[in-house]
């Protein structure tokens, strides 16, 4: 997926004539724990797309539509929580057009859906913000969700859902406002946060 994609850190550069030039400086301590605060976050976000994928996919095969819809609802926001424990670092899924009310958009997430969450797949740009402040470095990271095929069966229009999803929808999601939805919609996002430590006993006060 597009936003698993990250930028190369250390590209290879030109060979140069030795010169009296110094050495590049190594990172400085901040500059890591905000590199390493982001890749937490991306790691909890990869987690919980993981965990979804699979029980998706391992319940669409066994069941079909109407057994996955139960096991998303019952274990992927368990499993993914799972993961995460210890690692100070949280994941999940929201949309403007929510099925379930426990995906409702931390109160961070919700000026980027409101710039972006109604619009087209094409304009939803990917988010990154790092903050510091009480000893810790926070990363959080918004990536667009795109409506592919497989989706469509408990997402698109309501005509064409099957009687048994459909059921399901009405028993367990009523106030479900996520279906009508075509492949390359602008589905939803992923949202994840993750909290590094500062290194305060290492060189002191930054300048930067
Ligand atoms: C088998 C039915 C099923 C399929 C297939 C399915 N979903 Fe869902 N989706 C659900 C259910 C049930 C929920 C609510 C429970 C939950 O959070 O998992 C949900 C919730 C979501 C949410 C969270 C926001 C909300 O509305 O609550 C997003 C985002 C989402 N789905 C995107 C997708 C995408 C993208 C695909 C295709 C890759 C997909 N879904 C395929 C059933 C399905």
């Amino acid at each position: 997926m597009i936003w698993l994609l990250l930028a190369c850190m250390n590209e290879p550069t030109e060979p140069t004539e030795p010169t009296a030039e110094p050495p590049p400086p190594v990172a400085a301590p901040l500059e890591r724990t905000r590199a390493e605060a982001v890749a937490s976050a991306e790691s909890a976000a990869a987690a919980l797309t993981g965990a979804l994928k699979s029980t998706l996919t391992n319940a669409m095969a066994q069941g079909g539509p109407e057994a996955a819809m139960s096991a998303c609802a019952d274990q992927a926001q368990g499993a993914a929580a799972l993961a995460l424990v210890g690692k100070r670092a949280r994941a999940g899924r929201t949309s403007v057009r929510l099925r379930s009310p426990a995906n409702t958009a931390p109160d961070w997430v919700v000026p980027w859906l409101e710039a972006y969450g109604g619009g087209a797949l094409a304009d939803a740009k990917p988010e990154t913000t790092v903050s510091e402040g009480e000893g810790q470095v926070t990363a959080r990271i918004i990536r667009p969700i795109e409506v592919q095929p497989p989706c469509l069966a408990c997402h698109g229009d309501v005509a064409t859902l099957s009687p048994a999803v459909a059921a399901v929808l009405a028993d367990r999601y009523p106030d479900d406002a996520a279906t009508g939805y075509a492949v390359g919609d602008l589905r939803g996002v992923v949202w994840a946060e993750a909290s590094v430590r500062t290194a305060q006993d290492v060189g002191g006060a930054q300048a930067h």
